[in-house]
């Protein structure tokens, strides 16, 4: 029953369950356009080196045409028992044209062919990320601007360190989803090169023209050795360790969103359509995009540990193992680009609590530092001020209060260098002020990165 282009080899039949187990059509079929595309440069190819007559290569565009149609229009019956998405294609094709559709595979063997598949449908997606990365930075500095002069507790150790703008902590995400699609344009490049030609391992008689092929499909080279263009996969993981990066991004933001959002912070809402109830309790309305995004952050670190173990024992040059990079590599994109998705339109929605953030801010002496650093200005030594400092903070905290809160007389009882302009650099927006440095949170600095940004992007 295996109408395989083997069979003659062959004097039994696979059974059903190994079948199932060998064949990746289930998955391997969303390749499929890039599989077309191949084939056309392929056969252009061996059209214009004489290899290909020019009434063979017309049936092969008009029948690749036409599968095209079928697939687009759902029409096209894929069979399990054709294994994968080439054999698939080229079946049908033969189907279609006849002898034509048999010459198509002529100096081609399924190893370059689906090496050449993966990387060109990659590119594409490597693309379609870039822009939603594009996109998701857009929201951010939109919001940042905004909120620029929003003050909120910065924290280390998630104990309250220093107050800090709104807007710079979001345009710090900007930063790295910056460098995110750095990455990316940087993988592509690897990705897009082109394995065709290399046949099955050692190149092929007939003459190619590989790099008439790589022009016709806008690749930037081709792969120079064909053992290694068959058997490389480090383009995947290279592509899933980028996008591991990208989601650990996501799921740190996640984690803060969930944080800003529980009662004890309440810094923040989510549009309700990013949010879901509870069964049991009726006030619940629980973050549950950004808690699943932190969670499929897992599953795409998962796929890069599974990428790169598949290769790690692979003797040159093509195995069938390599037949597992595909499904772990599909749902990378795609949990990716959902997500990215999901995460423009939810920042875009994102409410902020000012009150919220300023009370939290005023908690937790995040000041002290300006305090310090004022003593410094008074001529104390860094070190003697910040303990001068430790005494203030203990004394204040003895009282029950804020180290703003305490009186001038207190204060100058503790350090009678003190004098009434201290209570501006003890003010939340004093102390903003003050970060004046390049990269600092005052806002002036938070509006010139938001400008940065914005030139950057358009
Ligand atoms: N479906 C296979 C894959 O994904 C295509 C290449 C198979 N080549 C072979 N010689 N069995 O890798």
């Amino acid at each position: 029953n295996k109408a395989a282009a083997w069979s003659a080899l062959f004097s039994e039949p696979m059974s059903e369950l190994v079948q199932r187990y060998t064949a990746s059509v289930d998955f391997d079929r969303r390749l499929w356009d890039a599989d077309i595309q191949g084939s056309l440069a392929h056969a252009e190819m061996l059209a214009a080196q004489g290899i290909l007559s020019a009434a063979d290569h017309a049936d092969i565009q008009r029948g690749l045409a036409q599968i095209r149609g079928e697939i687009e229009s759902g029409e096209f019956v894929w069979k399990l028992a054709l294994e994968d998405v080439h054999l698939n294609i080229e079946a049908r094709l033969t189907e279609l044209v006849g002898t034509a559709g048999k010459r198509l595979h002529t100096g081609r063997s399924r190893n370059d062919q689906v090496a050449t598949d993966v990387r060109l449908w990659l590119r594409g997606e490597i693309d379609l990320l870039g822009d939603l990365l594009v996109q998701l930075q857009r929201v951010l500095v939109v919001q940042a601007e905004a909120h620029a002069s929003v003050v909120m507790p910065g924290f280390t150790h998630l104990q309250v360190a220093q107050p800090v703008s709104f807007g710079h902590h979001l345009l710090a995400y900007v930063e790295m989803f910056a460098r995110d699609a750095q990455r990316l344009q940087q993988v592509r490049q690897r990705v897009n090169q082109l394995p065709l030609g290399a046949a099955a391992l050692a190149g092929t008689s007939y003459a190619l023209d590989r790099e008439r092929v790589a022009r016709t499909l806008k690749m930037e080279g081709v792969c120079q050795n064909s053992l290694d263009a068959v058997s490389d996969r480090d383009f995947a993981i290279e592509f899933s360790a980028a996008a591991a990066l990208v989601m650990v991004h996501i799921s740190r933001l996640s984690e803060e969103l969930v944080l800003w959002m529980s009662q004890n912070f309440g810094f923040i809402t989510l549009p309700d359509r990013f949010c879901t109830g509870s069964s049991i309790m009726p006030q619940k309305k629980n973050p549950d995009v950004p808690e699943l995004a932190r969670g499929k952050c897992g599953r795409v670190v998962g796929h890069l540990m599974g990428l790169i173990t598949l290769m790690k024992g692979q003797p040159l040059a093509y195995n069938k193992d390599n037949q597992e990079d595909k499904e772990p590599l599909f749902d990378t994109v795609d949990t990716l680009r959902d997500t990215l998705r999901i995460f423009c339109d939810m920042l875009a929605g994102l409410s902020v609590n000012e009150e919220a953030m300023e009370r939290a801010a005023l908690r937790g002496h995040a000041t002290a530092t300006d305090l310090a650093d004022y003593l410094v200005k008074k001529g104390l030594a860094f070190r003697d001020a910040h303990e001068i400092v430790a005494h203030t903070v203990r004394a204040a905290s003895s009282q029950g209060v804020e180290l703003a809160a305490l009186s001038l007389t207190q204060l100058q009882a503790i350090e009678p260098r003190i004098e009434a302009d201290v209570f501006e650099v003890l003010s939340l927006q004093g102390s903003l002020q003050a970060r004046q440095t390049l990269g600092g949170t005052a806002p002036t600095q938070v509006l010139a990165q938001v400008a940065r940004h914005r030139q950057r992007l358009s």
